[in-house]
């Protein structure tokens, strides 16, 4: 009270100084060396302004810098985390992390380690932040079910972010709450019962319109890929958004179905970019030229796209001929629930990229299977054509949970550990995940171990899903944590495929 304004003293170099190195000291503390060995770089250009004499003293100082930056990661790693029960640390290269290991390396590495470390450990994919990897269905359920201690990390703000903003699958705290209470219950599975014929009739009419001419001059080769993603596109409009896609126009974007295959096309190049991004923990910066053309995009989708459909559904309320679905549920919310454009887009991107692409891969890998073992392809068209599978042990269920569990379309999330949370492996051993941690629950590991399937786990079976086969399984498996519920989808194989 009563002091008057004052003009701020500049900052004296000392200040300069250690506020620099507190950044510095900030920054090497997230990202280990090598925010310490980018900074040396830096400061000797400063300090010679001659380019070209650095190059050659970057060159020449580039392996003891690298060996320097290793070791004071380890040592960072060990004063910040200590030495966590069975975790040497994996070695990891500073900046690139394990980016320089190919995927199918990465998967044998994370098999190996969790055969050998009990289903839970840790490793350092770059960086001082340990990543804590739960395969083992107790730890998982445990760190899925608690969003306090293992809330969603900057995997999704800064990820996922880049594409759903902060629709459902992104947004957390009172935002997910009040989009929850939104659209929950159009997930309420007689809703989704509900929409399973004109489901269907789409799956059919879109086969007929990707298929009939090239079929009319005999065998040829399907791409079941654009069909499995134009028809998931197609009946997730029909049933969430009450729009048929094919119908939709654009400028340079005329003919029927253009627009679907645009949008799907997109979404699936979004879906790429942030998985690989995800796996390799590599920031979404737009220094990558496949990250400014997502965001490039997902900007044109949302503007050309998506907005005029707002609009569209904006008048249909004001009309009173608004059906009753998502969208209207979305934009006809007010007062405390009401959202702001850029929300309402976040939720419509969200919605399409969540629910369309993972529905279209997921029919892939049926179809894929159903090719491979004509034997169950044979049995489940007997099935169908005798109306059988809606019977709760039916064989179209269990190869949705076979194809789900081989190929779990999400094949893993993750979460950030809020604060030091122990966890139990496969023998009821506590380890503690410490605070910070990114934790990943990898579904796709979890659904191949053998402790938990038996020897012929990479196998095929549909009928391990049979009651008395699940009772002889050991504990843990069982818990699908492949999806969150696929009784809502249901597929329709045409007899002539
Ligand atoms: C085979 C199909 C599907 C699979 C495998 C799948 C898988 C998943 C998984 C694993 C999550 C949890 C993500 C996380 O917590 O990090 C999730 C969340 C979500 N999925 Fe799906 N999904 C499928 C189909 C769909 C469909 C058809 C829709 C919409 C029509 C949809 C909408 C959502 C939404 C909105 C969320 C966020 C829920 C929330 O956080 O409250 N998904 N999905």
């Amino acid at each position: 009270m009563g002091r008057g304004k004052q003009t701020p003293a500049p900052p004296s170099l000392q200040t300069t100084t250690k506020s620099l190195c507190g950044s510095l000291r900030r920054a090497a503390a997230r990202r280990g060396g090598e925010a310490v060995a980018v900074a040396a770089v830096v400061a000797a250009i400063a300090a010679t302004h001659d380019v070209g004499a650095c190059a050659t003293w970057a060159a020449a100082m580039a392996p003891p810098a690298v060996a320097a930056a290793v070791a004071y990661q380890y040592f960072l790693r060990l004063r910040v985390y200590g030495a966590w029960p069975s975790a040497p640390f994996p070695t990891t290269l500073p900046l690139l992390g394990n980016a320089v290991v190919a995927a199918p390396a990465f998967m044998r590495f994370l098999l190996r380690e969790a055969k050998k470390r009990d289903g839970l450990f840790l490793f350092w994919p770059g960086g001082v932040r340990p990543m804590c990897v739960v395969a083992n269905p107790a730890a998982a359920k445990a760190v899925l079910g608690s969003s306090r201690a293992f809330p969603k990390g900057e995997d999704y703000r800064d990820k996922f972010g880049l594409v759903f903003g902060d629709g459902l699958v992104t947004s957390m705290g009172e935002k997910h709450a009040r989009a929850r209470r939104v659209l929950g219950k159009y997930f309420a599975k007689p809703r989704l019962e509900a929409h399973a014929p004109s489901i269907a009739a789409i799956f059919d009419s879109t086969a007929d319109e990707l298929w009939d001419a090239r079929l009319a001059d005999g065998p040829c080769d399907i791409d079941v890929q654009e069909f499995f993603h134009i028809a998931t596109l197609r009946a997730f409009c029909s049933a969430m958004i009450g729009e048929d896609i094919l119908t939709w126009k654009l400028e340079g974007y005329e003919a029927r179905g253009a627009v679907a295959k645009y949008v799907a096309k997109e979404v699936s190049f979004g879906s790429n970019v942030v998985g690989e991004h995800m796996l390799y923990n590599i920031p979404m910066s737009k220094a990558f030229p496949r990250v400014r053309r997502l965001a490039a995009s997902c900007a044109a989708v949302r503007r050309q796209v998506f907005m005029p459909l707002i609009e569209r559904r904006r008048a249909m309320v004001r009309a009173g001929a608004a059906p009753d679905d998502c969208l209207t549920a979305l934009v006809a919310s007010d007062g405390d629930e009401a959202f702001s454009d850029d929300d309402l887009l976040d939720q419509l991107v969200t919605l399409v990229g969540a629910g369309h692409d993972t529905s279209a891969y997921f029919c892939c890998y049926g179809a894929l299977m159903l090719a491979k073992h004509p034997d169950v392809q044979a049995r489940l068209r007997a099935e169908l054509s005798e109306g059988k599978s809606d019977w709760p042990d039916s064989l179209l269920k269990r190869v949705v949970m076979e194809v789900l569990r081989l190929y779990p379309v999400i094949p893993m999330v993750t979460r950030q550990c809020a604060k030091a949370t122990d966890l139990v492996d496969d023998h009821g051993a506590k380890k503690r995940v410490p605070q910070g941690s990114r934790v990943l629950v990898p579904f796709f590991l979890m659904n191949r171990l053998p402790r938990l399937w038996g020897d012929d786990a990479a196998a095929f079976d549909p009928d391990r899903w049979l009651p008395h086969q699940r009772a002889h399984r050991s504990d843990g498996a069982g818990v699908s944590l492949t999806v969150e519920n696929p009784k809502g989808i249901k597929v329709r194989f045409r007899k002539r495929v």
